[in-house]
């Protein structure tokens, strides 16, 4: 019994469903409709192994249950989102893809980014495309949004970013390795959507249903979500004593077993024929 908590294009669905044939079952599950729905013709022949859910996995536990499952023997976390997700034009999550300002993976929010460009103060514009984006020109960048929208909404996907650009061309000079509004749109896309809350839900979850023997694999992309991930998988390797007694002399138990201290990259042959798999990082663990 397999979950695979972020269907996406069903790549890791499809390899994960060809190794449990035919006795296993696979759970994959996804906030976005759009994701469920390219995946059901695919599903229909695997109808006794593989059920697809619409849903978010800080709710995995209820998912499950909702099947009458209470263990699990793998899950997997791959994080972010999707290339179709990303390239889509009606989505709003590219600044390379000129498109509304949505950048919801679950269109049943009622949050937009328009909504939060056009319609939050200054100081928490600031304060989201510093923390979620780690974007050191978050201030300037807030700034500027608020002077441009006292003229006309801000709609765009390509509005946003050249207000972006303007906001940081001086600095410019400077060569930077990626666009300058990919801090900001990752910073928006991430509050949004509740990406680290979500993932901190999730994760603790998971570390509950997994079965004795089972694992437990994630893979991020940035620097925020592995570091939320290396938490809570560090504190689940460490001794804790888990006895209902205030004087218990055990020394106590780790819950898991990492399975790679350091986190795995992906190497030359597959950052060419994927070069978004450029910044991912995964970490693995098993439960005692
Ligand atoms: C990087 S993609 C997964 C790609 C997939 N592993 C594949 O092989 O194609 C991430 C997916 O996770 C979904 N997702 C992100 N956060 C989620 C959450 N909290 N609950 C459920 N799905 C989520 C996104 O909608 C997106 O489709």
């Amino acid at each position: 019994m397999i979950l695979d908590c972020t269907l996406g294009g069903g790549g890791h669905s499809k390899e994960i469903l060809k190794s449990i044939l035919p006795g296993g079952t696979l759970i994959s599950l996804d906030c976005d409709i759009e994701a469920i729905k390219s995946f059901e013709d695919f599903a229909r022949d695997f109808s006794l192994n593989l059920k697809l859910v619409k849903g978010n996995f800080s709710e995995l536990d209820e998912i499950l249950l909702s099947f009458g499952i209470k263990e699990v023997d793998g899950i997997l976390f791959d994080l972010g989102i999707s290339s179709t997700q990303l390239n889509d034009a009606r989505r709003g999550f590219s600044f390379q893809v000129d498109s509304p300002l949505d950048m919801r993976m679950d269109s049943n929010m009622s949050l937009t980014a328009s909504h939060i460009v056009n319609d939050f103060s200054e100081d928490d514009l600031s304060y989201i495309i510093y923390h979620y984006g780690e974007e050191k020109h978050a201030r300037k960048i807030a700034r500027e949004i608020v002077k441009t929208r006292k003229i006309s909404r801000i709609l765009s996907t390509k509005q946003l970013s050249d207000i972006v650009v303007r906001a940081v061309s001086r600095n410019l000079r400077k060569r930077r390795k990626i666009h300058p509004s990919t801090k900001t749109f990752m910073g928006l896309r991430i509050f949004l959507n509740k990406e680290l809350d979500t993932l901190e839900k999730g994760l603790k979850k998971a570390l509950k249903v997994l079965k004795s023997g089972g694992r437990l694999v994630v893979i991020s992309f940035h620097s925020l979500e592995d570091r939320i991930v290396k938490r809570i998988f560090k504190d689940a390797s460490m001794k804790k004593c888990l006895h209902d007694l205030s004087l218990c002399k055990c020394e106590g138990f780790p819950l898991v077993r990492l399975l790679n201290k350091k986190p795995l990259f992906p190497g030359k042959e597959e950052e060419l024929l994927n070069p978004r798999s450029r910044s991912a990082r995964l970490r693995a663990l098993e439960k005692f």
